[in-house]
C-alpha cells in the first residue's frame, strides 16, 4: 500500500507542477543586471550635467539626482505634474500611476465611511476604476478609519502641500499595478479591520485584521514610492510580499521604527524569486532597528542610500536572495554586535 501511495502522490505532484508552476511574474524583468546598469547610467548622466552646468545655475534642478532633475528642471512643473510618471528609475521604471487620467483634487480630509466614501476624500479617489492623478487642495492630516485600499493606475502627488496619512491601515496595495506615491508623510499606522471596505466603486470586501504597515504591497506590481517620509508604524514601514515585483523605493526618509522593510514573507514562497526591487537614494535615519530591508529570494538593488544607524542590522537576507549593494554609506553603531556581517539564521525573522 505504501509504495503505491507514494507513487500516486508523486504523480499528482508532478502534474500539478507542470500545469501551474510558471514562476515568472508578469512584470519581472528578464535581465535584472541591465536595470542596474541603467540606474548607474542615469545617475552618471545627472551628475555630469550638474558638473558642466553648476557655474551659472542656482535653481533646484541639476541636483545630480536623476529622478528629481527629470521633473524639477521644468519651472512649470506645477502645471505639468504628470511628467513625474516619466521619471522613475530601477525596477519600477515605466510605472504609469494615473498618467493620462484626470486630476482628482482631494478637498476633504475625513474618512468616515469605508463602504461609500464621500466624493472629495482620498478614499473616494483611490478606489475609482479609471486612472487618476490625485492632488490635494491644501495641507491636510488624513486620519484613516481603516486600511486605504487602492485600485490600479493611481498617483498620489503631494507636491506643493504638506499631507500626512496616519491612523488605521494604512496604505494597502493588493493585487494592483501602476501606483505612484509621491511626497507624503505616512506615520503612526495601526492594525485594524474585521470590517467592510470598498476596493472599487462596485466591490466591497470583508477585510480581516491588518498588520499596521505604512505601505503594504501584496501581489502587486509596478509600484513607485518616492520622496515620502515613513515612521512609527506597528508593523513594516514598507512591506512587499506574495509575488510583488517591479518596485522602486526612492528618495524617502525612514525613522523611528523597528522592522523597517520586509521584502518576501516566507523562504518557501517560490514566486518571490521573481521579486525585483530597487532601493535608491533613501535616508535610513534615527531610531531604526532592523530590516533595511530584510530580503527573501528575489533581486534587490540597494544603491546610494545613507544608513545612519541601526540597532540590530541594516540589510538582511535568506532564501537565497541576490542583494546588489552599490555606493551606500553605512555608519555602524557603537554596539560591537551590530557591526557583524551575519547570516539569515542569526538575524531571526
Ligand atoms: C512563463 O511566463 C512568462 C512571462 O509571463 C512567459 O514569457 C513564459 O513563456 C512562461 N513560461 C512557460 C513555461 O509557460
Ligand atoms: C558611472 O560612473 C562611474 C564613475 O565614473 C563609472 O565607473 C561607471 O562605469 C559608470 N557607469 C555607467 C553605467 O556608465
Amino acid at each position: 500500500m505504501l509504495p503505491f501511495t507514494c507513487i500516486l502522490f508523486m504523480c499528482i505532484l508532478a502534474s500539478v507542477s507542470r500545469a501551474t508552476f510558471n514562476l515568472s511574474l508578469p512584470h519581472q524583468h528578464p535581465h535584472p543586471e541591465s536595470v542596474v546598469l541603467d540606474v548607474q547610467w542615469s545617475l552618471n548622466a545627472s551628475l555630469s550635467r550638474r558638473q558642466t552646468l553648476s557655474e551659472n545655475t542656482k535653481d533646484q534642478c541639476r541636483t545630480g539626482n536623476p529622478i528629481d532633475d527629470c521633473w524639477r528642471c521644468d519651472p512649470n512643473w506645477f502645471n505639468n505634474r504628470q511628467r513625474l510618471a516619466d521619471c522613475s528609475i530601477g525596477f519600477a521604471r515605466g510605472t504609469l500611476g494615473g498618467k493620462g487620467g484626470r486630476i482628482y483634487t482631494v478637498t476633504d480630509s475625513s474618512d468616515h465611511d469605508t463602504v461609500n466614501p464621500k466624493p472629495g476624500t482620498l478614499r473616494h479617489a483611490v478606489i475609482q476604476d479609471e486612472p487618476l492623478w490625485i492632488v490635494f487642495s491644501t495641507n491636510m492630516v488624513i486620519k484613516l478609519k481603516h486600511e486605504l485600499i487602492f485600485n490600479s493606475f493611481k498617483t498620489i502627488d503631494g507636491r506643493g502641500v504638506n499631507v500626512h496619512i496616519t491612523g488605521n491601515g494604512c496604505l494597502t496595495l493588493q493585487y494592483v499595478s501602476h501606483i505612484i506615491i509621491h511626497n507624503i508623510h505616512v506615520h503612526h499606522c495601526k492594525p485594524s479591520g474585521n470590517t467592510d471596505i470598498a476596493s472599487s466603486p462596485t466591490h466591497v470586501g470583508r477585510r480581516g485584521r491588518s498588520d499596521g504597515d505604512g505601505i503594504s504591497i501584496f501581489g502587486s506590481q509596478k509600484i513607485w514610492v518616492d520622496h515620502c517620509s515613513l515612521s512609527y508604524c506597528t508593523d513594516g514601514l514598507v512591506d512587499a510580499v506574495m509575488g510583488s515585483t517591479g518596485i522602486t523605493i526612492s528618495n524617502s526618509y525612514f525613522a523611528h521604527h523597528d522592522e523597517v522593510m520586509l521584502l518576501g514573507h516566507d523562504d518557501r514562497y517560490l514566486p518571490d524569486s521573481g521579486m525585483q526591487v530597487t532601493i535608491a537614494f533613501n535616508v535610513f535615519g534615527v531610531g531604526l532597528v532592523q530590516r533595511m530591508p530584510r530580503c527573501r529570494r528575489g533581486y534587490i538593488h540597494v544603491v546610494n542610500n545613507d544608513f545612519t544607524s541601526w540597532q540590530m542590522y541594516a540589510i538582511g537576507g535568506s532564501g537565497n536572495p541576490t542583494i546588489n549593494s552599490q555606493g551606500n554609506r553605512y555608519s555602524a553603531p557603537g554596539d560591537p554586535s551590530a557591526k557583524e556581517v551575519g547570516t539569515g539564521e542569526q538575524m531571526g525573522t
